[in-house]
């Protein structure tokens, strides 16, 4: 029997607000977004029309986490105002037929329906017939909705649009939020996108390193035990994931930097955990990246490698230095500071490190040098075995 109770969770507290279903309270950086979609739906509530809205942007960025948070929130308000309302998520990557997106649906009503026997338009009605009861309206989130369309095409979807074409002057009953990457019309035929007129996008921008952080904050404060990761490390976080702009990853590297941090037996994760955390994901380390360097490109990797590894950036000198010890190490002469700023370059040319000028908290402009793929002790490792081979010194 492993010691499993041993294992000690220093960092993560409650892993379960670091998963890709949990919904903060607040999602920061989305104010713009939600004050539109409730100024479009507050009309079912105060003058009874169904409403249509449309989201996309890339992965990450908030669309779905939105989406969920609006409907629980709006939920609540139009209960305050006396109007009954429900709403129901169906993620169209699992469910990609229509009938299983209505099972789902009516299963929202009636828990014990069975999931076969009913032709669609027989479920179309017994969905109807269950929001007249509730004396409801119903909010239904097709999420991901382009898979259900390339899968089955836009049959319910247009039955769902013309679900209140028979409500003859009585209050519409189902409004539709539908989700996806890309925009609608890149995936609907013309006929079809003609019924989709009166559909409002909202455009979800990638986020930028700034707000990624903000967000990691919150989610350290809500997830981790206090004290368990630095601003600077958070910020490497932030940094990694703004190259695409994406919420979810950044949470991901958050989880993982801690889990790694976590089986060192620390209680704080460092820079190279990040890296490490990183590296999991897609790692620009393998021998093919690093066999075209020349010796003295792999000694000033070297340096870098073991002078960072404690830290976030480390500046040009700090990196130079370290090089020159290096280079005593394998016994070769270190080549002149402007060969070695060529050396830099090429490396970040490479992508095997990042330069870049410097920003707040120091003084002056140095170029700072940072290594956001990779973790140093792995590439410190593969550098000296390669250098190894290579019969240096
Ligand atoms: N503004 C925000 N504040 C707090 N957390 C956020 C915010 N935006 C996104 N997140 C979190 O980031 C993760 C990804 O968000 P979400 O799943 O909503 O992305 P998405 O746009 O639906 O991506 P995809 O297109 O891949 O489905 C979730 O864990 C979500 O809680
Ligand atoms: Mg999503």
């Amino acid at each position: 029997m492993p010691p499993f109770d041993e294992y000690q969770q220093r960092i993560i507290k409650y892993p379960a607000k670091l998963s890709f279903d949990f919904v903060p309270e607040k999602l920061v950086h989305r104010d713009k977004e939600m004050q539109r979609l409730f100024s479009m739906f507050r009309q079912t509530v105060e003058g009874g029309m169904a409403q249509r809205a449309f989201l996309t942007g890339n992965v990450g960025t908030g669309k779905s986490a939105m989406s969920k948070r609006f409907c629980m929130d709006f939920k609540d308000w139009s209960h305050e105002k006396g109007k009954g309302m429900e709403f129901v998520i169906v993620n169209c990557r699992s469910r990609n037929t229509p009938a299983s997106v209505l099972l789902k649906i009516i299963d929202h009503f009636d828990k014990g329906f069975p999931d076969r026997g009913f032709s669609t338009t027989e479920m179309l009605e017994i969905l109807r017939k269950h929001i007249d009861k509730k004396k409801s309206h119903l909010i239904v989130v097709l999420d991901e909705i382009n898979v259900l369309i390339k899968r089955s095409g836009t049959d319910l979807l247009y039955a769902l649009t013309r679900f209140d074409d028979e409500s003859l002057g009585g209050d519409q009953k189902l409004s539709l939020i539908l989700i996806s990457q890309k925009p609608v019309y890149e995936f609907l035929d013309p006929a079809t996108l003609s019924t989709f007129k009166r559909t409002n996008t909202i455009q979800f921008e990638n986020y930028g390193k700034d707000q990624l952080w903000d967000i990691l904050r919150d989610r350290v404060e809500l997830a981790l035990y206090p004290g368990s990761v630095e601003d600077e490390t958070l910020e490497l976080i932030a940094d990694i994931a703004s190259e695409w702009g994406d919420a979810r990853f950044g949470i991901e590297l958050l989880e993982n930097s801690g889990m790694i941090a976590s089986e060192e037996d620390l209680d704080m994760i460092a820079p190279d955990h990040v890296r490490s955390a990183k590296a999991m994901t897609h790692s620009v380390i393998t021998e093919s990246n690093l066999a075209p360097l020349s010796d003295h490109m792999m000694l000033a990797l070297l340096g870098i490698s073991g002078a960072i590894k404690k830290k976030v950036y480390i500046t040009t000198s700090e990196a130079e230095k370290a090089y020159a010890l290096a280079c005593e190490e394998y016994e070769e002469k270190p080549r002149a500071h402007t060969r070695y700023w060529e050396y830099l370059k090429e490396l970040d040319g490479y992508g095997l490190l990042t330069l870049k000028i410097s920003g707040k908290g120091h003084v002056g402009k140095t170029t700072l040098i940072s290594l956001p793929d990779i973790p140093s002790t792995v590439l410190a490792e593969k550098v000296r075995e390669m250098l190894g081979s290579r019969k240096l010194g």
